[in-house]
């Protein structure tokens, strides 16, 4: 069976939870996209160069869910050589056999477009930086303000940028739990199956 499961929105709206929920619930495949372009902006060197050689060792790293990734991943995510790079991997891992899901920001629009299901999972900013800041620490002030920088790069980059499919099912997690979160999710998938 191929099925795509495409789960877009901004940093910390809990894309990453409720992907990993739904792959383990359905028995799908997970790719968590952001980590290819976090090991991209952390590699260093030119970022085209690092997005054609990426190896799993560089998806491994220990230092890649740290706001300083998450930064540089945005800041490379720009160029559309870097983009174009990664393309065909994301592509032959949402059409494999067996069922995929894969969280990002472009996945619903340019990666899969013909998913078979959408999702646009998202929240408030300060409801995000707040999850952030119970994760990583450090000045909360500072968190808020790099979620919101972070958002305007993602929304705001010429090519694939952060936007709701057409068709996409919107998820605010602003005042859900976890587990309803990843409830709402999973009912919108298997209403699809
Ligand atoms: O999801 P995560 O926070 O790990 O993503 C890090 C950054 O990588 C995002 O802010 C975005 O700039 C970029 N990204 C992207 N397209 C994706 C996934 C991530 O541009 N499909």
């Amino acid at each position: 069976m191929i099925f795509t499961v495409a789960i877009d929105g901004p940093a910390a709206a809990g894309k990453g939870t409720i992907s990993r929920a739904v792959a383990a619930h359905f028995g799908f495949a997970h790719l968590d996209t952001g980590a290819l372009y976090r090991a991209v902006g952390v590699k260093g060197g030119d970022p085209v160069a690092a997005a054609q050689t990426l190896t799993p060792e560089d998806l491994a790293r220990d230092d890649l869910r740290t706001l300083e990734a998450g930064q540089a991943a945005s800041r490379v995510a720009v160029i559309p050589e870097v983009r174009a790079a990664l393309f065909d991997f994301q592509r032959r891992f949402a059409r494999a056999e067996g069922g995929a899901v894969l969280d990002g920001r472009d996945i619903g629009t340019v990666i899969c477009p013909e998913a078979e299901v959408k999702l646009y999972v998202t929240a408030s900013p300060e409801v995000r930086a707040h999850r952030r800041w119970l994760e990583l620490g450090g000045d909360a002030a500072e968190v808020l303000a790099q979620v919101k920088d972070r958002d305007a790069r993602d929304m705001g980059r010429a090519d694939a940028p952060l936007r709701p499919a057409a068709d996409a099912v919107e998820i605010d997690t602003s005042e859900l739990s976890i587990e309803e979160a990843v409830a709402r999710a999973i009912e919108v998938v298997r209403a699809r199956l």
